[in-house]
């Protein structure tokens, strides 16, 4: 194995979204062409504004094209042939797509924020194609719409890692208006609690909000529900309940598919995982302890130590290695799990949150996968949480405040 291979692929291809980055090898051709690095020493004052609507013209030409792929695929899935599209040729590990994606639409309004044709030395990058997806995403909701169903992550989306949605967070009135137009929310969070008071100290700032909404009659049924674990335990928003929170048993809201995942395949998987978690924790000499949960098993710093930081490489080698030996396991061909890095622990729960937006839209009465928009900060290919809901039809609303990749 070369290094240069181990480098390229063994090491950063958990790092990458596919689809972002055949895109942006598609663009690095025109730039290359038509950047002019050398024009501080040209007389000519026309060259940048040149260069500029040249760019724009062949980014915004490729950016179409590849709707139209988009489109293709879209046309195979509907006949169950999307493995012999064309997109699917250039770009294996794509999947499904809900809705199309104004691509073009969506390069004008963000060229105009970010200047991506004006750039001379910084072609157009991970970032700059992840907010083109973004906004294409939420255009082709506008025009496919109505949504019905947001679904939030909650860590690093809603609120800061490991803190709670308090009651100054200026989400409080974005998410009050989605619900007084009608529209259902989702929070569908890896942090599982069997207990309805864990998640009121966690989501209290919105729930008082959404029952003074009730109490002061700006608001009539609400509908919120929150889906903890991953797609673990499921509570409804009930203004009567305790904690405001009614939990629903998992026999009335659990998939088809999910009934077979019994009591024993669940825990030999998170046997194997927590065997694989102490094995790093010894390799690496970690300062942490492991955390069994009912349906998840993690690493957290250990009690004497907890304020320290795990470094980023610590945390994708646990990851990685995990998700292996899982992987690798009879176990792990059973069921479906998640194994991802918390910013400063690492978890694995049982099923993942694709699992988790499914069942939201079936409890809500079976919403489909086009009037439904997740939004979520974990996209990395692997060891994320939102990665897992799917290729399309997800958000990430920080891209910009993140690491200079998905995050
Ligand atoms: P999310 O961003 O809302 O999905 O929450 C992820 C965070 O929840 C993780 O980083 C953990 O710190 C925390 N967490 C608490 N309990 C669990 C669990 O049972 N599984 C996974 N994560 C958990
Ligand atoms: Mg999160």
């Amino acid at each position: 194995m070369t290094t240069r291979y181990r480098v390229e692929y063994a090491l950063k291809t958990h790092r990458r979204d596919q689809l972002i980055e055949w895109i942006k090898g598609l663009l690095a051709v025109p730039f290359v062409l038509h950047s002019q690095p050398t024009a501080a020493f040209d007389k000519n004052g026309d060259t940048l504004s040149i260069m500029a609507t040249t760019s724009h013209r062949r980014y915004a030409e490729i950016l179409r094209d590849v709707e139209e792929l988009i489109n293709d695929h879209i046309a195979h899935q509907r006949n169950g042939t999307q493995d012999r599209s064309k997109l699917k040729h250039l770009v294996p590990t794509v999947g499904t797509f809900f809705t199309p994606l104004l691509l073009e639409k969506a390069f004008d309004y963000q060229d105009q924020q970010r200047r991506i044709s004006s750039r001379r030395f910084v072609p157009p990058s991970f970032n700059d194609i992840r907010l083109i997806l973004n906004t294409a995403q939420i255009l082709s909701l506008v025009e496919s719409g109505p949504l019905e169903l947001v679904t939030f992550d909650g860590d690093v989306t809603l609120y800061d890692d490991g803190q709670c949605l308090t009651e100054e967070n200026p989400v409080i009135p974005r998410l009050l208006r989605l619900l007084e137009a009608g529209l259902k929310i989702g929070i569908v969070t890896a942090a599982g609690y069997t207990d309805g008071a864990k998640y009121y100290a966690r989501l209290y700032g919105l729930l008082e909000a959404i029952k003074a909404a009730v109490r002061g009659g700006k608001l009539r049924s609400p509908t919120l529900i929150v889906l903890g674990g991953e797609s673990n335990y499921l509570f409804r928003f009930n203004i009567e309940c305790e904690n405001l929170l009614q939990f629903v048993p998992r026999g009335e809201w659990i998939l088809e598919d999910m009934r077979s995942w019994t009591e024993a395949s669940i825990q030999a998987l998170l046997d194997v995982a927590e065997e694989a978690l102490r094995e790093c924790i010894n390799n690496l000499n970690l300062s942490a302890q492991i955390l069994r949960k009912e349906r998840a098993v993690g690493i957290i710093p250990s009690s004497d130590s907890a304020s320290s930081k795990f470094t980023r490489e610590q945390l994708e080698e646990t990851v990685l290695v995990t998700q292996k030996v899982i992987d690798l396991s009879s176990a792990g061909k059973k069921l479906p799990f998640c194994a991802f890095n918390g910013g400063n622990d690492v978890f694995v729960d049982i099923g993942d949150k694709s699992w988790g937006v499914l069942a939201c839209q079936s409890f809500l009465g079976g919403i489909s996968g086009s009037k439904t928009l997740h939004v979520g900060d974990q996209f990395l290919s692997v060891g994320a949480n939102d990665f897992k809901v799917s290729p399309q039809g997800v958000l990430n609303p920080r891209a910009s405040l993140n690491s200079s990749r998905q995050d």
